[in-house]
Order: C-alpha cells, then sequence, then structure tokens
C-alpha cells in the first residue's frame, strides 16, 4: 500500500505498521523529522507543510493519516482563560476532515484530541483522549488513558512505554513534546490493521 502518514512527529502512530508498505512521512520540524527517520529509515520523509501536501499529493495514496496539532482544540485551553497567548482553534482541523471526506477514494484516519467544545463534525470514534474522523468506523479497544495521565510528566517512563529509546536526540528538540505528542503505538496499530481490514 502506498500510505501518506501527515504532521508524522516521531512516529507513533507508525510504529508498529512494519515495513511492508510504501511509506511517506511529512513533518515540518526538521529535529523532529530526523527522529522519525532514525527510527523508520526506509520511509520517505518529507520537510514539509502537511496541510499543503495533503491538498497537493493526496491522489497518489491509498491510506492517509493526519495528526494536526491539538493544543488550540485541548481542554488545556481552558486553563488560559486569561493569558494573551489563548489562541482560536485551529481549523486547518476540518479543512482536512471536509477534504478527505469530500474528495479521497481510499482509506483516511484524522486524529486529535478531545476538544473542549463540541466537534463540529461528529467524530466517527473515540479512543482514550482521541477523537478519530476516518473513512471507516471501528470499535475503541480497551481504555490506556489512566496509565498515560500517570506517565506524562516522566520522559523514561513514556520512552518504556512507547518503545522509544530518545537518549541520542536529548538536547536537539524537546523530547517530552515529541512523546507526549506520539499516538500510543498500541493504538496505532490496531485502528490501522482494522481499517486496512475493511
Ligand atoms: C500531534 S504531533 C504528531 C504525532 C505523531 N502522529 C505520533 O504519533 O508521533 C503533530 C506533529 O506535527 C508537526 N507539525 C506541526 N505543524 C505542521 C505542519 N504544518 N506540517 C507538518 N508538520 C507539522 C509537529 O512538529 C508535530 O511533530
Amino acid at each position: 500500500m502506498k500510505i501518506l502518514n501527515l504532521y508524522a512527529g516521531i512516529g507513533g502512530n507508525r510504529k508498529l505498521w512494519g515495513d511492508n508498505h510504501d511509506i511517506t512521512a511529512v513533518e515540518i520540524v526538521s529535529e523532529v523529522a530526523n527522529i522519525y527517520k532514525h527510527f523508520f529509515p526506509n520511509d520517505n520523509v518529507i520537510i514539509d507543510d502537511a496541510h499543503e501536501y495533503l491538498r497537493k499529493h493526496f491522489r497518489e495514496f491509498d491510506f492517509i493519516w493526519a495528526s494536526p496539532p491539538c493544543p488550540t482544540h485541548s481542554v488545556l485551553q481552558m486553563t488560559r482563560y486569561y493569558d494573551e497567548s489563548l489562541k482560536y482553534p485551529d481549523m486547518t482541523l476540518y479543512q482536512e476532515i471536509i477534504w478527505l471526506q469530500s474528495f479521497f477514494k481510499g482509506k483516511w484516519v484524522i486524529e486529535n484530541v478531545k476538544p473542549y467544545y463540541k466537534p463540529l463534525i461528529q467524530p466517527t470514534f473515540t479512543m482514550d483522549r482521541h477523537c478519530y474522523w476516518s473513512s471507516d468506523y471501528i470499535m475503541a479497544q480497551e481504555h490506556t488513558e489512566k496509565t498515560f495521565t500517570d506517565i506524562r510528566d516522566d520522559i523514561g517512563e513514556m520512552e518504556k512505554e512507547y518503545g522509544f529509546d530518545l537518549s541520542e536526540f536529548k538536547g536537539t528538540t524537546d523530547i517530552r513534546k515529541c512523546l507526549r505528542n506520539a499516538v500510543k503505538p498500541e493504538d496505532g496499530k490496531y485502528i490501522f490493521e482494522r481499517i486496512c481490514q475493511i
């Protein structure tokens, strides 16, 4: 399968997809893209704007996964009421959902956090702290949210839980943020396998 992995991060969602697919990953931060390339040397890693890449290249792929940035949708926004940095929710999330729903003929998944507002487009399914919009409904598996909440401040625990040793990248980028951003690899595998079976 030809797969497009947008907003690739360090590749949490992609970690357990194996090496039998032709995968293109797009990540805008070069230091983060370097980490991804280290773990997935066979993937075609592109340092670029994923939003524009999707618009131009979606026709070339069989399966598309996108994890657009979540901070402006997160419940943490509610703690920033007095903060000058309080931001509007980033609508690229909904642009990409509408785009794929309307134009893409293959299988797709867009992942984001459960937002602080009622989602403007109803998610296809939810799992743990995430909403998923997708070409297909899948039944959520057992919840692991508690584990994540317990470890989200501890880099070592997150590395263990997610199966990434990032020690050689410390100081190159914000490792804690990369790990917090990552989809749990088992969830990425579970969703990928079910959607590709349908
Ligand atoms: C939620 S994280 C992705 C997590 C990833 N799916 C994982 O499981 O590891 C979002 C990533 O998108 C990157 N990013 C933000 N804006 C971007 C853009 N316009 N184009 C490409 N990447 C972008 C961030 O640097 C960050 O690594």
